[in-house]
């Protein structure tokens, strides 16, 4: 048995998704599990370093997760030969200048979405891993939810006939901080532009991996932003001003000839299957994924409605939408792509949700709040 080490430093832990998502639920859940398997005999075994500024939190988590190193000394790190890769979940505004240090540092990259707050400085970024020759990944989750994995089978086994539409709803209710009862469950820096917060650049990057990778490549888009909740309570109790965008609606077109609508919003209560759904009609059936399950119905099980608002309607249509089996146990999402991204690192496994797919999610954003302050479609191009 042979065990392949991989030195990885993790930065941006303390954070919600760095602290959640990819420390305790990938990282920490692969050594706990023995590693990734590669074949019956070998073993990827990562090694993380914490990075960050404050050493008492640091510390915290150390402990709390057996004692993993850390170090609030990142340009020393980056030094390490120890440590061949980096990995980013910052606040958004400081991914482009770190990555691109680790980059310049010969480190391999595994960083959050978005990459960068401008299409061109994600496209730059991209190209600078590209001629440094480092591997590079960016987080892509979405594609390993069980819900979206049910419907990319119904996609696949040509379940929909010919796919006409597809409408997601995300979003929930994040409270305002104002009542102390009910603090707000996002960080405020979400809800202002200056420090890289808005629903349009945080959202219509997972909007673009995922219709590209179901329902044929983004070729337009329209977008209408808004700031519905004008002031919120920051995490130290002060009233701050919202700049930045809480909902999106968009509409995206594809070369498969789909429309795609999109509802992003921080401000709605949910009465709906999940907190992201997905409804796809199709000649021949429709589904609605969410994050976990889908439910599917076929042509056959249509029922025919008939619009009559005065009497009691004859039909449930929450009925007739069985959902799908569940065949195999889902892992996180998260750890999924953490564990192919290991696979690429020590096998040389192929990887394509790299940073210049990312920038694609990057440039959709950009040309999505271009589109709401235009108030018209934009084509998106292909990237350079
Ligand atoms: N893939 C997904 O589904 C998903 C979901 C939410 C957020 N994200 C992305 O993850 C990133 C982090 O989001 P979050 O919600 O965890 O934010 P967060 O505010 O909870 O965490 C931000 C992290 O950045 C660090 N940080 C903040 N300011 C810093 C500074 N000046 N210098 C150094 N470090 C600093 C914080 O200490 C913390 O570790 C964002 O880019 C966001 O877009 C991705």
């Amino acid at each position: 048995m042979e065990t392949h080490r991989v030195g990885i430093i993790l930065n941006g832990v303390t954070g919600r998704m760095g602290g959640n998502q990819h420390l305790e639920r990938s990282i920490v859940a692969i050594r706990k599990q023995g590693g990734v398997r590669v074949g019956t005999t070998d073993v990827i075994m990562p090694e993380p370093i914490l990075v960050g500024r404050n050493a008492d939190k640091l510390k915290a988590l150390s402990d709390k997760f057996g004692g993993i190193a850390f170090s609030t000394d990142l340009a020393a790190l980056l030094k390490d030969k120890k440590y061949p890769v980096y990995f980013d979940a910052q606040t958004t505004s400081l991914r482009e200048d770190s990555v691109g240090k680790a980059i310049a540092a010969g480190k391999h990259i595994y960083c959050e979405k978005p990459t960068a707050t401008t299409a061109a400085g994600a496209i730059e970024l991209a190209r600078k891993a590209e001629k440094a020759g480092v591997k590079n990944g960016v987080v892509q989750d979405k594609l390993w939810l069980p819900g979206v994995r049910k419907l990319k089978y119904l996609i696949d086994t040509g379940f929909f006939g010919k796919i006409l539409s597809v409408r997601g709803e995300f979003g929930y209710w994040v409270f305002t901080g104002e009542n102390s009862e009910r603090p707000a469950q996002r960080p405020s820096w979400n809800y202002r532009s200056e420090d890289a917060g808005g629903i349009i650049v945080d959202m219509l990057c997972h909007w673009r991996y995922l219709v590209d990778n179901l329902f044929g490549n983004v070729n337009a888009v329209s977008c209408l932003g808004a700031t519905h909740i004008p002031q919120r309570v920051d995490e130290n109790g002060k009233v701050y001003k919202c700049t930045a965008d809480d909902s999106a609606y968009a509409t995206l077109t594809t070369d498969q000839g789909i429309v795609c609508h999109v509802n992003s919003s921080w401000c709605v209560r949910v009465r709906r299957d999940d907190l992201l759904t997905l409804q796809v009609d199709g000649t021949e059936g429709s589904a609605v994924a969410g994050l976990r399950e889908c439910r599917v119905q076929h042509e056959s099980m249509t029922p025919r409605p008939v619009w009559n608002p005065d009497i009691d309607s004859p039909i449930n249509h929450f009925d007739n939408w069985p959902l799908m089996p569940t065949h195999q146990p889902y892992d996180n999402a998260f750890k999924v792509q953490w564990e192919l991204f290991l696979r690429h690192i020590v096998l040389n496994e192929p990887f394509r949700w790299s940073l210049r797919e990312a920038a694609k999610g990057v440039q959709l954003a950009e040309l999505a709040i271009d589109s709401w302050k235009q108030r018209r479609w934009l084509d998106v191009p292909g990237l350079k």
